[in-house]
């Protein structure tokens, strides 16, 4: 068994560090050093990464990147890069690099070369995307494409829907996309309800292709188009599949000449740039998803070749590790000042969630430290009229990410100043607060003394100290967007080499899908259960008694 990393010399150095800064205020830190936007900033890729708001000085970053020495970061970028079975649990690589390997140097897994595979599925989807564009791809009864459903869950739904909502401003006229991925029926109900059978287009998207939700609604959704159009052979024109199971493609009915192939060396959550985007390709044209691959593809090269202090994938992840290890941080929220990014936090949700959330070591041993935080968030300006008080007068430790556009894709006068002006002044409240004798001060000018103005000082007081990142980028192009993505990926997998975890496995998802099916079975049984504990037992019996057999 190898020594947890929280036993080593260098994180306690880091827990003593961090008991010597836990008193002294982050406003402090700037009073300390006027230079601290300079000294703490970095740029790449289009991106200024602004991180002097956080709980750091020189010796933290030179402490951090101690720790990253320690677990040999550099030599696990080398090997993710490499197509290394990284993903041990489950004897693969994490290849999602490969996908926006734009310089097309060979990529080898079990000594091939993925790259020829790579760019034989990008062309067709690139063939593919162009006709269904030019109005060539004509549904049964002879009309062209105008809508897209994609089908799919988690990592086959979460990521292309992000990134078509992101770059909505780049749609192809005049086609639509809609998203279906829940087993409620209302879903999908709701959204056959507004398409037409002739001109809609259903992508069934599932490296598995068996998650029960996404075959659930494939199949409902090709019912409907058969009810609809009245013959079976219609599934032809306005089905195809994206996945790693051509048997199970096969299986379903869906003819694999119009199935587009990944590798097992996808990730779910990593799986956006493989044909998983088709709908992104379709919505946006082949031109700009290449843009977008381009993008994280920079970022990776920024990745794998910067040095670690001028990294920004290592610097966001090493103080990732600092928040949640040393801070006790259990949350970390995201606030895109971008509406495009409407999505974003959720994508990120599944990213780190499912890749850190994890308390065994590769080697399985048990952590006894603090790993994944509860990623979470929202649109900036929407979470200011919301949650945000929480932020400034709450009792949690929140690091923020805010990630900032200085143009919005649909620019209209007067707009866009509000927006910048609201993002640079809750990161710079949140970090400052307003002390006691400042808020006094402030009352007294409105006229407050006394009783009331001391009755009224400690409500608005602000402890400020809530250190945040600045992620700041002119627009949101393609290019833009991939490099975004490409760094919280990166960020995630640099966290996880420095706990020691595997960020490619989901094993905490099985036991869940496995119950369900096993009450899927039960709810079809008249008689009572009595083989589970009281409240599992009551719920079934109820839940029994409400439905009609
Ligand atoms: O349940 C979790 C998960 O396995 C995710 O990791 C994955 O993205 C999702 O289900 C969908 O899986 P599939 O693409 O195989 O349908």
């Amino acid at each position: 068994m190898s020594v947890l990393i929280s036993h080593t010399p260098i994180w306690q150095a880091l827990q003593t560090h961090q008991c010597s800064l836990a008193t002294v205020h982050l406003r402090d830190l700037f009073a300390q050093d006027s230079q601290r936007f300079s000294h703490f900033s970095l740029n790449a890729c289009g991106l200024l990464l602004d991180f002097s708001k956080n709980h750091i000085t020189h010796e933290t970053l030179h402490l951090l990147l101690n720790l990253a020495k320690q677990v040999e970061l550099e030599s696990h970028i080398e090997l993710l890069f490499h197509g290394d079975k990284v993903n041990n649990t489950e004897h693969r690589a994490a290849l999602h690099t490969a996908l926006r390997n734009r310089s097309h140097y060979p990529i080898l897994v079990d000594g091939q070369d993925v790259m020829p595979a790579v760019d034989a599925v990008l062309a067709k989807m690139r063939e593919f995307s162009d006709v269904v564009n030019q109005g060539k791809w004509l549904g049964f009864t002879g009309k062209p494409i105008d809508t897209v459903v994609n089908i799919g869950i988690g990592g086959s739904d979460l990521g292309p829907l992000m990134v078509v909502r992101a770059l909505k401003a780049y749609h192809c006229q005049p086609l639509k996309a809609h998203f279906v991925s829940n087993a409620d029926s209302t879903q999908l109900a709701e959204i056959l309800a507004i398409c037409n059978p002739e001109t809609t287009l259903f992508i069934v998207a599932s490296k598995t292709f068996s998650t029960q939700e996404t075959l659930l609604n494939a199949h409902s959704a090709r019912r409907w188009l058969i009810e609809k159009l009245g013959s079976a052979s219609a599934v032809a024109r306005h089905f195809v599949a994206v996945s790693t199971n051509k048997e199970k493609v096969q299986a379903f009915g869906i003819d694999t000449n119009n199935m587009f192939a990944f590798w097992d060396w996808v990730g779910g959550r990593y799986s956006l740039w493989s044909a998983i985007g088709l709908s992104i390709a379709v919505m946006i044209g082949m031109d700009n998803f290449e843009q977008l691959l381009a993008g994280a593809h920079a970022l990776d090269q920024h990745f794998a070749t910067a040095p670690l202090a001028e990294n920004m994938p290592v610097i966001l992840g090493l103080l990732g590790v600092w928040y949640s290890s040393f801070w006790s941080a259990h949350t970390q929220v995201i606030l895109p000042y971008d509406v495009a990014l409407e999505y974003f936090p959720n994508h990120l949700q599944q990213l780190v969630m499912e890749s850190l959330g994890k308390n065994v070591t590769k080697q399985g041993q048990f952590v006894d430290y603090a790993t994944c935080p509860i990623s979470w968030g929202t649109l900036g300006n929407n979470g200011q009229h919301a949650f945000y008080q929480l932020l400034h007068q709450g009792t949690q430790l929140v690091p923020a990410d805010f990630l900032v556009a200085i143009e919005s894709q649909q620019a209209l006068d007067e707009h866009q100043l509000a927006v910048l002006s609201n993002a640079l002044a809750q990161s710079h409240v949140l970090m400052q607060g307003r002390t006691l004798e400042e808020t006094r001060i402030a009352l007294q000018a409105t006229g407050l003394q006394g009783k009331a103005l001391e009755e009224a000082v400690p409500h608005r007081v602000f402890k400020g100290n809530q250190p945040s990142n600045t992620l700041v980028y002119q627009k949101l192009t393609p290019q833009i967007l991939g490099a975004l993505i490409a760094l919280y990926e990166h960020k995630t997998f640099v966290q996880s080499v420095c706990w020691g975890i595997n960020a490619f496995d989901q094993w905490g998802v099985e036991l869940g899908k496995q119950v369900a099916s096993k009450f899927l079975i039960e709810l079809q049984k008249t008689e009572p259960n009595q083989d589970y504990n009281a409240s599992t037992n009551g719920l079934l019996n109820y839940v029994k008694t409400k439905l009609s057999h």
